[in-house]
């Protein structure tokens, strides 16, 4: 039997390798489309440092903003994962929101287009929870969100909404019966493989890589501390994407979370505690925050995909923080 064909755009970032290594692990004959913005080829190894697809035959280095290469590479494939975007951190999201518009909707549109020329059967595409209206996420108390809240549309960034409209034009894509939409829309992912720099990184790698270089970086926590978000493990996102194929394909968007907030100063503490170093947090409460909080309900990803999260926040940032740890050294010993 032939096996599944699978093409992951921004499979060398840090969800999309994810699913790459467990899609290989069962079986399926993958694909990788990614220009390196974000992701890098070290993602695509396995503990050994050996590469877990064949780089020369499996990877293509491509811009997706370019259709003529959307066109020749986004082809002869039974599905598409597209997960290529601009994501950053919170700083370069809101300092740079023309480009990352723009490249979002480029990419977007592009990679749905040569879907639907080439014929492509099956296309899975990840919204995010940023989409949301910001009135929503500003409001006292704990807010639980439904996929049906994101419209009338305000979200707060242009990546927020730039998401928002590849959610939409993929809906527009499935119209004509001819192509089967899956639809997923994340709170915060984080794990190993997510990107620490400063500069891109968001608010977990960003921390851990604080803790891990104190005291020579010092350990601020941007905002008050009181935001909250949705945090969930990369594991438990991966499990969501697989089952959407199987499950979840033609079912409008499905809500990805772990239903629990937890404020951005509960998050510094335990990695603090993790560190096991006597770090004091700073806050800055005039670096941005974003919105106040949201959480997702998952009902429709228990009662659709039959998913619920396995990892705990305690788990999932120790995990985090010894890959970082070992990540960080391999970087320094990297020479130049
Ligand atoms: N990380 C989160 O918390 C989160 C939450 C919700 C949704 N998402 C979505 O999940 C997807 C994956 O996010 P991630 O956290 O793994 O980020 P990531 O930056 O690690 O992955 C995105 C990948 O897309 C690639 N890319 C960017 N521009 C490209 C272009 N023009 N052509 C080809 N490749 C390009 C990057 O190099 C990177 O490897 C994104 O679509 C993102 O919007 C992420």
């Amino acid at each position: 039997m032939q096996k599944t064909r699978i093409l992951v755009t921004g499979g060398a970032g840090f969800m999309g390798s994810t699913l790459v290594k467990r899609l290989v692990a069962e079986g399926a004959d993958v694909r990788v489309l990614d220009n390196l913005w974000r992701g890098r080829l070290a993602n695509l190894t396995d503990e050994h440092g050996r590469p877990v697809i064949d780089l020369e035959r499996q990877f293509r280095l491509a811009d997706l903003t370019e259709y003529s290469k959307c066109l020749e590479l986004v082809r002869d494939v039974d599905l598409v994962y597209h997960l290529a975007d601009v994501v950053a951190g919170i700083d370069f999201v809101f300092s740079h929101e023309l480009f990352v518009y723009r490249q979002n909707l480029a990419i977007n549109s592009n990679v749905l287009a040569a879907v639907l020329q080439n014929r492509v059967p099956q296309y899975v595409y990840v919204g995010t929870a940023c989409s949301f209206p910001k009135h929503l996420q500003d409001q006292p108390g704990i807010v639980a969100l439904r996929e049906d809240q994101t419209y009338p549309a305000a979200p707060e960034s242009a990546y927020g909404w730039s998401k928002l409209m590849g959610e939409y034009e993929a809906e527009l894509g499935a119209r004509d019966g001819q192509l089967s939409v899956g639809l997923l829309r994340l709170h915060n992912v984080y794990g190993p493989g997510a990107t620490f720099e400063p500069g891109r990184s968001q608010v977990i790698p960003a921390l851990i890589r604080k803790a891990i270089r104190w005291p020579e970086e010092p350990f601020v926590v941007w905002g008050d501390g009181s935001q909250y978000r949705d945090f969930v493990y990369v594991d438990d996102i991966v499990d969501a994407l697989l089952a959407v194929p199987r499950r979840g394909m033609g079912q409008g968007v499905i809500q990805i979370g772990s239903e629990c907030p937890t404020t951005v100063r509960e998050l510094a503490q335990m990695i603090v505690r993790i560190s096991g170093k006597s770090i004091e947090p700073q806050f800055d409460a005039s670096k941005p925050s974003g919105d106040r909080g949201r959480i997702a309900c998952c009902e429709r990803a228990r009662a659709i995909l039959d998913w619920r999260p396995r990892v705990t926040l305690e788990e999932g940032l120790a995990r985090s923080y010894a890959w970082t740890e070992r990540a960080m050294m391999d970087a320094a010993r990297e020479p130049g």
